[in-house]
């Protein structure tokens, strides 16, 4: 059957609020590169309707669908199979489903922070010193596939350091993890400095010492906007040589969603450059 007589095969990001949600735009360009002939909305659930407005979605011819804030935990719990790493992450932002009803669950963010990093920004994390600010849901789905790239050290400095020293104990067996307090960062340098916290919503930067990157250090930050985050223009003032936002994380966790349902990789690199002018 040529690809225009398929039934439409339909597809959503839920969340609330979603109505920015960029993730319809990135997926109608993913399925024109390939011909592909889907629907992808934007669907707002109401905050005590995740479950319902899944089943209402699926009844409708829903195939799959990334599931944002504030539902990612939920969606962890709705879940009849989940994946490793969805399951390391204690979250869920993808699901497809199967024709015997069953959901499966899947975290691709952890996946496109790194892809974003080592393919897209060229950052090498293989024996790098890597600090991670925050230890929330965001920290928590990248700690290990940051570690499957077997950097020297990776340090989880939060706020509330108990949650931090919590990460650290959870992830150790994936490799060399440190736990501390911001205060606990003065006189330690870092090749790659990633902020997974909720600070630069607020316009606020995490309290870090100066000095704190070394030579050719990369910042990253997991949130991203129209101009530099707070936290990446504190970099580029205190010495960072690359800074970088998240919206080629964004990009690439798309992807790899993609791929789950599809069973091809998107081409990224254009799609972002199209985001970045508001395309
Ligand atoms: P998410 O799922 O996006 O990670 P979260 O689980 O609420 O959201 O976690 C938010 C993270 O941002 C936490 O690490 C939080 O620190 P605390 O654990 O101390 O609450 C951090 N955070 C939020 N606002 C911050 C601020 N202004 N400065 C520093 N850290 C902040």
């Amino acid at each position: 059957m040529a690809e225009k007589e398929k039934p439409l095969a339909r597809y959503a990001v839920m969340g609330n609020p979603v109505a920015h949600s960029k993730s319809p735009a990135i997926h109608k360009q993913f399925a024109h590169q390939f011909g592909h002939h889907i629907e992808y909305t934007a669907i707002e659930a109401p905050l005590d309707g995740f479950t319902e407005a899944v089943t209402q979605f699926r009844a409708s011819g829903g195939k799959g669908m990334n599931i944002t804030v504030p539902f990612k935990l939920e969606a962890f719990k709705l879940a009849y199979h989940l994946s490793d790493r969805a399951k390391l992450a204690g979250a869920v932002n993808t699901f497809w489903f199967e024709p015997d009803g069953a959901i499966f669950g899947d975290n691709t963010d952890g996946a496109g922070l790194v892809h974003d990093l080592t393919k897209n920004l060229g950052v090498h994390l293989k024996d790098k010193r890597i600090l991670v600010l925050g230890a929330g849901g965001a920290v928590r789905g990248a700690l290990s596939p940051l570690l499957k790239q077997h950097p020297a050290l990776l340090v989880i400095a939060n706020r509330t350091v108990a949650k931090a020293r919590h990460l650290a104990r959870e992830f150790a067996h994936f490799g060399k993890l440190e736990a501390c307090g911001f205060d606990e960062l003065t006189g330690k340098h870092f090749d790659v400095v990633i902020n997974g916290t909720a600070a630069s919503l607020k316009g606020e930067v995490p309290p870090l010492p100066v000095n704190l990157f070394a030579k050719d250090a990369v910042a990253y930050d997991m949130m991203y906007g129209d101009k530099l985050t707070p936290f990446l223009e504190w970099a580029e003032l205190h010495g960072a040589a690359k800074v970088a936002d998240g919206l080629g994380m964004l990009v690439e966790q798309a992807a790899e969603s993609y791929f789950i349902w599809q069973g091809v990789r998107p081409e990224t690199k254009h799609v972002i450059a199209a985001l970045r002018k508001g395309g």
